[in-house]
């Protein structure tokens, strides 16, 4: 993609103001409970990374990597698992920590295979969602903000590995000259 432009969709202040808020509900609303936090490589590092320091309640982190969107802004529909979690999850509170929600595929995969672990609860937490674009249901309850059907990046998301560096999120308008 040479010929690209960034628009900004959200700046740093607004995304950590979401992320605050998100924090706040989840630390009411587990208290008492110890969580186990499961972020979704690589997309989510930088959510996970800033929400976790406004959590007010014991937490433990692990990983998971999933692969589902290949090269390019298109999803493939398949999600495969490049890197598993290590930490035990049966008996215990999970809650899934991912960037951005489209299709919904990566998000029902992943929550019907840790179930299979018995965890006492699992729920989603998802910064941003495409609600538009979703084809399998999957239900998102801690949510960031819905946005429309465009292609962003930055805050850790990416276009085939680039722009996770940028503290703000863009959005993506391809063959438009570049903006510097
Ligand atoms: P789903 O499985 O179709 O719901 O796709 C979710 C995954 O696709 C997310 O974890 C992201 O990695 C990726 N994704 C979805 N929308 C975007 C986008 O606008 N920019 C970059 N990645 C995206
Ligand atoms: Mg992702």
């Amino acid at each position: 993609m040479d010929q690209y432009r960034l628009n900004r969709l959200l700046t740093a202040e607004e995304i950590a103001s979401i992320v605050k808020g998100l924090a706040d509900q989840i630390s009411r609303d587990y208290e008492g409970k110890e969580l186990i936090l499961v972020c979704i490589l690589k997309g989510a590092f930088m959510f996970l990374s800033d929400l976790i320091r406004h959590l007010r309640i014991p937490v433990k982190v692990d990983f998971v990597r999933l692969a589902s969107y290949g090269a390019g802004m298109k999803s493939s529909g398949l999600v495969e698992i490049t890197k598993d979690i290590e930490t035990p999850i049966e008996g215990k509170d999970v809650l899934i920590i991912e960037d951005i929600v489209d299709s919904g595929r990566t998000l029902q995969f992943l929550k019907e295979r840790l179930g299979l672990s018995n965890p006492r609860s699992i729920k989603i937490c998802a910064l941003l969602d495409k609600k538009a674009r979703r084809e399998v249901q999957v239900e998102v309850d801690y949510l960031g903000k819905e946005i429309e059907d465009i292609f962003i990046v930055g805050y850790g998301i990416d276009f085939n590995e680039n722009f996770r560096n940028l503290p703000e999120i863009h959005y993506v308008i391809p063959n438009a000259p570049k903006k510097e």
